[in-house]
């Protein structure tokens, strides 16, 4: 059922600030403002050298990022690559080590075959799984659900935040297991994550700036996102998201890797949509903007007024984000206007939004 939205994936993107606020409550403690699994770890977390992630697609940009978490908090080292490659790859696995699967489904067969690896080389595998009762859950040793409900739209939304909420959860239980951080340092973080679904829901009342954007970028045949640190995945997150949904070539390029190479590219004729969170990487940011800018690039930026008045560039578009969010889970609130603007260059071009061509909901066949 659509309620009142047009299409799923509407419906599914708005459900975001209620199904982020959900799964948080499920692994957070809210009244310390403390994390609390639903699972003990059965296994030594001190001793981990480092955390294996396999995935596809949005689940295995959801393991990108958490990367960036699973390092800085838990002070773990993430060997991570999308399932069909590691299936393949013959990679040697640390002595009972972590291995993480993500997945909505919990069916996708390169997923399947990367868990089925791992635990055939001695990894205690944890999925992150939206469908409880799925093959990949059953397999698995730890059940991390993402409390997502079911998601109808092909290109996934809702479990890609619920996969980053539980990541994050994750990132700082391990990293209270590991005695790498305090406990100071844990409630701070869980006070950032408990405001997310509240920024999410800001996000979304100001949708309607978003459709002018969507229009300029649907007249474009090539679009590029960048982002550095966590907004790097998301970057590639947006761009996939675009391509699915109105078939518009799209890349997602880490910020500072611009200059070697796809710099070239840069004209008017290539909206270039700049990722910028009020985060560490900000001021980098935004200079790479200014290269883009100095280019005659098409530049819209995501992100705080404050990053708007850094960049004093002329900009073709700007998603204004509101200015607290900010800090190690910006990720959260900023997938909503990737995902929005994909969605809303899709409707406006009157492409298929919940169906797109060629793709199927899960993929159970290599
Ligand atoms: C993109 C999308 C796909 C899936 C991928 C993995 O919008 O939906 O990239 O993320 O096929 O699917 P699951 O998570 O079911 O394993």
């Amino acid at each position: 059922d659509k309620g009142h939205y047009r299409h799923y994936m509407a419906k599914e993107i708005h459900e975001q600030p209620e199904v982020v606020g959900r799964t948080l409550a499920h692994y957070l403690d809210l009244a310390s403002g403390t994390v609390r699994l639903p699972f003990a770890f059965d296994f030594d977390a001190r001793a981990l050298s480092r955390v294996t992630i396999s995935a596809c697609g949005t689940a295995f940009y959801a393991g990108l990022l958490a990367r960036y978490w699973l390092e800085r908090f838990a002070r773990l080292s993430v060997d991570i690559d999308i399932a069909s490659e590691f299936r393949y790859r013959e990679a040697p696995l640390p002595e009972r080590g972590l291995m993480i699967v993500v997945s909505q489904s919990g069916e996708t067969a390169d997923t399947l075959a990367a868990l089925r690896y791992a635990r055939a080389h001695g990894q205690h595998v944890l999925s992150i799984v939206n469908v409880e009762t799925s093959t990949i859950a059953r397999e698995s040793d730890t059940v991390a659900l993402t409390l997502a409900g079911p998601e109808i739209g092909v290109a996934s939304t809702k479990a890609f935040t619920c996969q980053l909420a539980v990541f994050a959860c994750l990132a700082l239980a391990l990293g209270r297991a590991r005695g790498v951080l305090t406990e100071e340092r844990e409630k701070e973080l869980v006070a950032e994550l408990i405001a997310t679904p509240g920024l999410m829901a800001q996000v979304l009342k100001d949708e309607a700036r978003i459709e002018p954007v969507a229009r300029d970028v649907a007249r474009a045949s090539s679009v590029l996102y960048l982002g550095r640190g966590p907004s790097y995945p998301l970057a590639l997150e947006g761009a996939l998201k675009l391509k699915e949904l109105s078939y518009i070539h799209a890349e997602g390029y880490a910020a500072g890797e611009l200059k070697h190479g796809p710099i070239a590219l840069i004209d008017f004729s290539i909206p270039v949509v700049v990722l910028a969170p009020h985060d560490a990487s900000l001021e980098k940011t935004v200079s790479n903007l200014q290269e883009v800018a100095a280019r005659g690039g098409h530049l819209i930026l995501v992100g705080p007024n404050s990053a708007k008045v850094a960049a004093a560039a002329d900009l073709a578009g700007f998603i204004e984000m509101p200015e607290t969010a900010a800090g190690a889970f910006a990720a959260l609130v900023y997938a909503l206007p990737a995902q929005l603007l994909a969605y809303h260059v899709s409707v406006f071009m009157g492409k298929d939004v919940d169906q797109p061509r060629n793709l199927a909901k899960s993929v159970t066949v290599e």
